[in-house]
């Protein structure tokens, strides 16, 4: 049986902590999918399909990647999938409150799906989608914390 890993999150957009997450996943688990959430209440800075895009191209050469977009509980997802492990990355202390909510309610949602979390590598501890937002707004270059194919996008939109 082939294990499955399902790595949530918002990827507006993915950066280098994320993508080590990915790599650390697949030391582990046999396919690693990366689901973006879609929040019809949040208006994002990249759309769904670019989000997407930018996974896709990122893990491209990576056949034990793939990249899915969902709606709606997390849970409910794994469910239909049949997932039952959900892979999340800790950068430090202060993620770990939220992250302890989120996996705890969704334990009382449902029993099946158990959530592994995985430490992200010192050098990007300090990375986030919002700063890199941030820093490409303002004209900086957010090219080091991210990959080629959002550094380009980046590039291309606030560039
Ligand atoms: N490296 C770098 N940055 C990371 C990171 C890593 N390894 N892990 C998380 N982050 C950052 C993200 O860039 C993001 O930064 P930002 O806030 O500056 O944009 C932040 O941490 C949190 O983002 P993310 O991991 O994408 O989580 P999220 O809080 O946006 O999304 C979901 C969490 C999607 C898993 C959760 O909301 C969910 O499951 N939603 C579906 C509905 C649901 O089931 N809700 C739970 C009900 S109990």
């Amino acid at each position: 049986m082939s294990r499955i890993a399902l790595y949530p999150g918002s990827f507006d957009p993915i950066t280098l902590g994320h993508v080590d997450i990915v790599q650390r996943g697949l030391q582990v688990f046999d396919e690693v999918r990366v689901a973006i959430a879609v929040n019809s209440r949040k208006t994002p800075t990249f759309a769904d399909q670019e989000r997407q895009a930018m996974i896709e191209e990122t893990f491209a050469d990576h056949p034990r990647v793939s990249c899915v977009t969902f709606s709606g509980l997390l849970v409910n997802y794994c469910r239909e999938q049949k997932i039952h492990t959900v892979l999340r990355g800790l950068r430090a202390v202060s993620d770990f409150e939220y992250e302890f909510q989120l996996a705890s309610m969704n334990r009382r949602l449902t029993e099946d799906v158990d959530t592994v979390f995985m430490m992200t590598s010192e050098e990007h501890f300090y990375v986030s989608s919002s700063l890199i937002r941030e820093i490409a707004i303002n004209g900086g270059d957010a090219s080091s914390f991210v990959p080629p194919p959002v550094a380009r996008r980046l590039a291309k939109r606030f560039g």
